[in-house]
């Protein structure tokens, strides 16, 4: 503006005080102010722009960071590898340009065996579902400890599944997950456009992703380990129990047959039909005690409340028996050690075999709460009662009430029985949540 005011009044200018020479002065103007809204307008383009960018990368940060922490949730709350691995395929479809994923999972041996896929095409990916170490992609990622990327997959003789090939697929990552130095698996990520999985970014998040999928899968494994020591010291103890069980009535059955046997050398028929009634009764007895004790099996490898929703489903159909179940809220996300959930799971069917064999009932319920630290369990009937200072004497042996409360102790527990004649029974047993996290620990080192 300085510029024009002195044009304008400048004495050695005096030819722009006529009219053509106003007009010139105008044109410049006019030209000098458009040129500088133009620079103007570049410049706030360019600044709009800039914005843009910088919000599509925070939507897209937001977005990984999101699918993190949705693997880093689904690894925390869950000890099952496929829901774990589940979130994670998901994730990554979410939040790359990836169209299908797949994880690998190694055997001590380096084999690697297809685990979980997700998104297109499940059965060309599942073509090849075992791969021989160093063999595929996958292979050669866990043999050089990092990232193989490729973008040519038809011309690339490495990849072993022609049929992903065929559909188009052109982009494949094979990721190692790792954990302390050593391969638990590979992740698969598979793309039809060759220029995708080329951003830093994308790679980064998939990396991000595979250290969580490697803490879950390592997880999974150590879960599996207690799981299984847990499992096979209670086949143990009850091979013992059974055995105990099943040697009684065998001597009871040859004392019968021998009494049955003399019985009829002297010809008293009808004691001896008495006898063999007897027999056959006690036979009916043990069949449906061991047909218990092997639903209980089956039921309690499932985890403790699918195991008990099974078991009282088929208890419900073999016994006549509806029992109800009540599970308070925020019970269903408690973790509990294996070992706690098989012992719980005995107690309550134990508690439920006394209600079918003694109690006479109309109703039982199994309920499950927490209360001060604890998780509680009551088993209730409403049946006859009886009083537990002086049990009955029928010449069987009794295991039932005194192996509950050992089954309790064992876990850190306690152990109670309320019952009164006609009054029902309720049997009690309380786990500090604390004890029980105590016992995983000692049993993950061994102890
Ligand atoms: N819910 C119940 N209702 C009525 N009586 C019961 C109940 N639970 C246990 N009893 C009584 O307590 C006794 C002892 O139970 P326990 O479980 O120790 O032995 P059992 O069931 O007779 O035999 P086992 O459990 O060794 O097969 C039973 O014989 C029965 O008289
Ligand atoms: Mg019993």
């Amino acid at each position: 503006m300085a510029v024009v005011t002195y044009l304008l009044r400048g004495p050695a200018h005096e030819e722009l005080h006529t009219f053509p020479g106003y007009l010139y002065v105008l044109a410049v103007l006019t030209a000098a102010v458009t040129a500088f809204s133009l620079l103007v307008f570049r410049v706030i383009e360019r600044l709009e722009r800039q914005i843009l960018e910088q919000n599509d990368e925070l939507s897209q940060r937001n977005q990984e960071l999101a699918a993190l922490l949705a693997v880093g949730q689904a690894a925390s709350s869950s000890l099952h590898l496929a829901d774990v691995l589940d979130a994670a395929l998901r994730a990554i479809l979410n939040v790359t340009s990836a169209e299908a994923a797949e994880v690998w999972l190694a055997s001590e041996s380096g084999e690697l065996t297809l685990e979980r896929h997700a998104g297109e095409s499940p059965e060309a990916f599942r073509e090849r579902t075992r791969l021989a170490p160093g063999e595929g992609l996958p292979g050669l990622a866990v043999e050089r400890g990092a990232a193989v990327v490729v973008h040519d997959l038809a011309a690339d003789p490495r990849f072993v599944r022609p049929a992903v090939q065929e559909l188009g697929f052109r982009t494949f990552c094979a990721l190692p997950l790792r954990r302390r130095g050593e391969a638990v698996g590979v992740l698969g990520v598979a793309a039809r456009n060759r220029a995708a999985l080329t951003s830093p970014a994308e790679l980064r998040l998939l990396e991000g992703i595979g250290e969580q999928v490697a803490i879950a899968v390592e997880n999974a494994r150590l879960h599996e380990r207690v799981l299984d020591a847990a499992v096979l010291e209670e086949r143990e103890r009850l091979a013992r129990e059974l055995h105990d069980g099943l040697a009684q009535v065998l001597g009871f059955v040859n004392t019968q047959t021998l009494a049955i046997k003399k019985l009829l050398a002297s010809g008293r028929k009808e004691e001896a039909e008495d006898e063999v009634v007897n027999l056959e009764t006690a036979a009916r007895r043990v069949f449906t005690d061991v047909r218990e004790a092997i639903l209980g099996l089956r039921a309690s490898s499932r985890g403790l409340l699918p195991g008990l929703r099974k078991y009282l489903d088929d208890f419900a159909r073999m016994t006549d028996t509806a029992v109800e179940l009540q599970v308070e809220d925020g019970v269903e996300g408690i973790r509990l050690p294996p070992e706690v959930e098989i012992q719980l799971m005995r107690i309550a069917q134990e508690a439920l075999s006394n209600v079918r064999k003694h109690a006479q009932a109309a109703r039982a319920t199994l309920a499950l709460d927490v209360d001060g630290g604890a998780l509680r369990m009551e088993v209730t009937d409403d049946g006859q009662g009886f009083d537990p200072a002086r049990p009955v004497r029928t010449g069987w042996p009794r295991f039932g009430l005194q192996t509950m409360r050992e089954r309790a102790e064992a876990i850190g527990g306690a152990f109670e029985i309320v019952s009164r004649p006609g009054q029902g029974t309720k049997v009690v047993v309380r786990v500090p949540l604390q004890q029980a996290a105590k016992v995983s620990h000692a049993r993950a080192l061994g102890r």
